[in-house]
């Protein structure tokens, strides 16, 4: 009691322009309701106290205003929201102006409907504000409804959604504000979900850029490899051609050699024998082959015993029949 007297005191002493500023309110009647608006509004909110102020608005004009300044408490489970309301010079036709008093400690949330990261709000009761339905003490209790369905400082409880989402309504305005806090809550939440996708997508960058590094460093790996084979081909290709300037020099012997080969009928015949003696031999040598490896698959049992033995009989048979052909042409030949 003893401080809303002080508080009494104080408004009407600002009021009466004895303080050094005049402040910047004209009519005694606007003086008159603007006293009852504030006291009433001290009354219902004892949290809030009255101060005297320079206010700059946005154009720039400078203004000496009264405001109610203090906290509003929300609710038992979220901190108290530090505010100002101001009078604006214009009260009561021109609707008050609230801004809350962020700190870095305590930023208001990201994506507030009502309030910006200054702290300058605005709501719905400001918006369609009108005298005389409108009040101080009226917009504080929307103030605190709203922030208790959207705390500035603090995300909403589970408790608060539900009161929140609760279908019995008070009135068209509440109902609107409800909306909006809806509508508000599906962006956060969405914008959320947006900010991990962003992260996943961020992080799958990342790993594509060490791949494509890997592979930088793969390609150029064979590129320097090419480049060495390429010198190494200009080097074999400078020997060939060495070597063919050799053969023009001192092939010609060679060409000598070769039509001799073509005319001579004795040479012929030995080549013949030859060729011969070779291909009876190859035959004998690959028949050895297959042997020892049909010994192996014997071991590791590929073939059966039955097989292995009826494939030996044959090749033996073989190879018999080339050794005698080789040892007749031996014959002939030294007899
Ligand atoms: C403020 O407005 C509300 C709602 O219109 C009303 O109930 C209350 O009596 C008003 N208070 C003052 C001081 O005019």
């Amino acid at each position: 009691m003893a401080q809303l007297c002080s508080i009494i005191q104080f408004v009407d002493a600002a009021l009466a322009c004895s303080f050094p500023f005049a402040l910047s309110y004209g009519d005694p009647d606007q003086k008159w309701v603007i006293r009852r608006h504030l006291l009433s509004l001290f009354q219902d909110f004892p949290t809030l106290l009255p101060s005297a102020d320079i206010f700059v608005h946005n154009d720039g004009a400078t203004v000496y205003l009264l405001n109610a300044k203090g906290h509003l408490l929300v609710s038992k489970t979220t901190p108290p929201v530090p505010l100002t309301i101001w009078v604006h010079q214009n009260y009561p036709s021109a609707p008050p102006i609230v801004f809350l008093s962020p700190t870095s400690d305590n930023p208001v949330l990201g994506y507030h409907p009502f309030v910006d990261s200054s702290g300058f709000t605005t709501l719905p009761y400001l918006e369609t504000w009108l005298y005389p339905r409108s009040n101080l003490s009226d917009l504080a209790h929307n103030l605190v409804l709203l922030f208790s369905h959207h705390h500035p400082f603090s995300f909403p409880s589970a408790s608060a959604m539900r009161r929140f989402t609760n279908p019995c309504l008070a009135s068209k305005e509440e109902a609107i504000d409800r909306l909006f806090g809806a509508l508000h809550c599906d962006v956060v939440s969405k914008r959320a979900q947006l900010d991990e996708d962003i992260q996943g997508l961020l992080r799958l960058q990342d790993r594509l850029q060490d791949r494509a590094k890997i592979t930088t460093t793969i390609l150029e790996g064979a590129e320097h490899e090419k480049t060495s084979l390429e010198r190494r081909l200009a080097e074999v290709t400078e020997e060939v051609d060495k070597l063919e300037d050799w053969l023009k020099v001192h092939g010609s012997n060679f060409d000598v050699s070769t039509e001799v080969d073509d005319d001579m009928g004795a040479f012929q015949a030995t080549d013949l024998e030859s060729a011969s003696r070779l291909n009876f031999m190859v035959k004998d040598k690959a028949i050895e082959d297959v042997l020892y490896a049909l010994d192996e698959a014997l071991m590791e049992e590929v073939v059966s015993s039955e097989q292995y033995i009826r494939q030996v009989r044959s090749l033996a048979k073989n190879q018999f029949y080339y050794r005698n052909r080789l040892i007749k042409l031996t014959e002939t030949k030294t007899s």
